[in-house]
């Protein structure tokens, strides 16, 4: 299996990892595929996450496109944030392997559920902002 330069980079060092305690939104999920999990921690501050970490027991996959996930999201409006997708991280990343792009898709949904988690917090509806997080037993990525 071959995997790109930058994600062996963001595999071997990667960034924003670890738990944050005064985090306003938290989202966990679960990949059922292979049963790995991913939490990820945003601080939100007018609508931009300012601050955003992760924990991961997953593939190193999981690991470098949770990187460069968290990377690209710091910094950025919630409505920006929303906008990612995993297909877009992957690019970042200069592609990943086709059996592993389901591992992927963790990040994406970690930080859906995160976002989700800040609005309920606010007493706003999340769904019809953030819409499902999507249950990998139901996504058609694998
Ligand atoms: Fe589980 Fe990659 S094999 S996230």
């Amino acid at each position: 299996m071959m995997y790109s330069a930058k994600v062996m980079e963001h595999f071997a060092n990667p960034h924003n990892v670890g738990e944050m305690p005064d985090a306003n939104g938290v989202g966990e999920v679960g990949n059922q595929k292979c049963g790995d999990i991913m939490k990820m921690y945003i601080k939100v501050e007018n609508n931009v996450i300012t601050d955003v970490k992760f924990l991961t027991f997953g593939c190193g996959a999981a690991i470098a496109t949770s990187s460069m996930a968290t990377d690209l999201i710091k910094g950025q409006p919630l409505s920006e944030a929303l906008k990612l997708t995993n297909k877009a991280v992957v690019e970042a990343l200069d592609g990943l392997p086709a059996v592993k792009l389901h591992c992927s898709v963790l990040a994406e949904q970690a930080i859906k559920a995160a976002i989700a988690d800040y609005y309920r917090r606010q007493g706003i509806d999340p769904t019809p902002i953030v819409g499902e997080i999507e249950d990998c037993e139901a996504c058609h990525c694998h």
